[in-house]
């Protein structure tokens, strides 16, 4: 016998079920923070746009407010646990509630194994292993309380493989997918699904500044789908994960990367698979 969920209508591809419920977005002054962030306030979510860069959180903010959008930018420093606190309370005193946590905010240290400091190394871990703890942890009552609670976290390729200069940037990565699912199996009881993304390449102001020019059109050609990614697609995805849609899927691991993982052994672009060194 077919049973099928009731806690959402079933044109929800047309009704947003996000509608009304409460997203802190941590790191949602640019990239795929922003676009997860844009696309959640789209859909009638109420975001709080979280960043440690006030301008950029502001400018989105702002965006999201003209289009008629209930928001409010934070400043904050993930890495600062006084700023958690305070970003909670002012969640708390604005909207009164929390439904959804995203946590994009980054930090990398390009570097080998060999030259990496240990400085670096720490840092990274603070940044996006450490502080994505503490976050989740300090969100817990709030989201406890919520009927549709959900945390994506955004990790990388990097934590799955390894990676050009990324010493500490993976290992930390490959934490926080490993985080996330304990996360999900602890915070199962309470009706909290967490959840993982992993993006490919991704066109925004972080990889730009990473990575050289021509070494991204190389990166973007090694792609199957010929191209880097956008961070709206990325952003769409985080926005699915987070809302009531995804009601059954907690503790995996998406990864959204153009085929680049399925890509053994990369053929140049237009090329057909058959015609490669067989
Ligand atoms: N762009 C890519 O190709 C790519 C690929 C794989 C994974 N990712 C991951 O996606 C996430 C977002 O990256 P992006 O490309 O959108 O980068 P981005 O630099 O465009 O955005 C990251 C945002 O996080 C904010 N931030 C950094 N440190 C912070 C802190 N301590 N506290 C609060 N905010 C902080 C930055 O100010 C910035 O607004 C990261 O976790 C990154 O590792 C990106």
């Amino acid at each position: 016998m077919l049973t099928h969920c009731d806690s959402r209508p079933a044109d929800w591809m047309r009704k947003s079920t996000i509608e009304g419920l409460v997203a802190l977005i941590v790191g949602g002054g640019s990239g795929i923070g922003e676009a997860a962030a844009r696309t959640i306030a789209a859909n009638g979510g109420f975001t709080v746009v979280a960043d440690i860069s006030i301008d950029n959180a502001a400018r989105v903010a702002n965006d999201i407010s003209v289009a008629g959008g209930n928001t409010v930018a934070i400043a904050m420093d993930v890495s600062k646990r006084a700023d958690i606190e305070s970003t909670l309370q002012q969640t708390q005193a604005r909207f009164g509630r929390l439904d959804i946590l995203v946590n994009t905010a980054v930090l990398v240290k390009p570097a080998s194994l060999e030259t990496c400091s240990l400085d670096d190394w720490h840092a990274c871990f603070r940044v996006n292993v450490d502080s994505a703890l503490e976050l989740a942890r300090s969100c817990l009552a709030l989201l406890r309380k919520s009927p549709s609670a959900a945390i994506v976290n955004v990790a990388s390729l990097a934590g799955v493989t390894g990676y050009p200069g990324g010493a500490a940037y993976g290992p930390s990565k490959a934490a926080l997918i490993t985080l996330s699912r304990q996360m999900a199996l602890e915070w199962a009881k309470d009706r909290i699904r967490v959840n993982v993304v992993i993006p490919g390449p991704v066109d925004t102001p972080l990889i730009r500044l990473q990575v050289k020019p021509d070494v991204l059109i190389k990166r973007a050609q090694q792609v199957p789908l010929g191209r880097l990614g956008y961070a709206s697609e990325i952003g769409d995805l985080i926005a699915f994960l987070a809302s009531p849609v995804a009601s059954f899927m907690t503790g995996q691991t998406v990864v959204c990367d153009g085929g680049l993982t399925q890509n053994l052994f990369p053929v140049p672009l237009g090329q057909n698979l058959a015609d490669g060194d067989t």
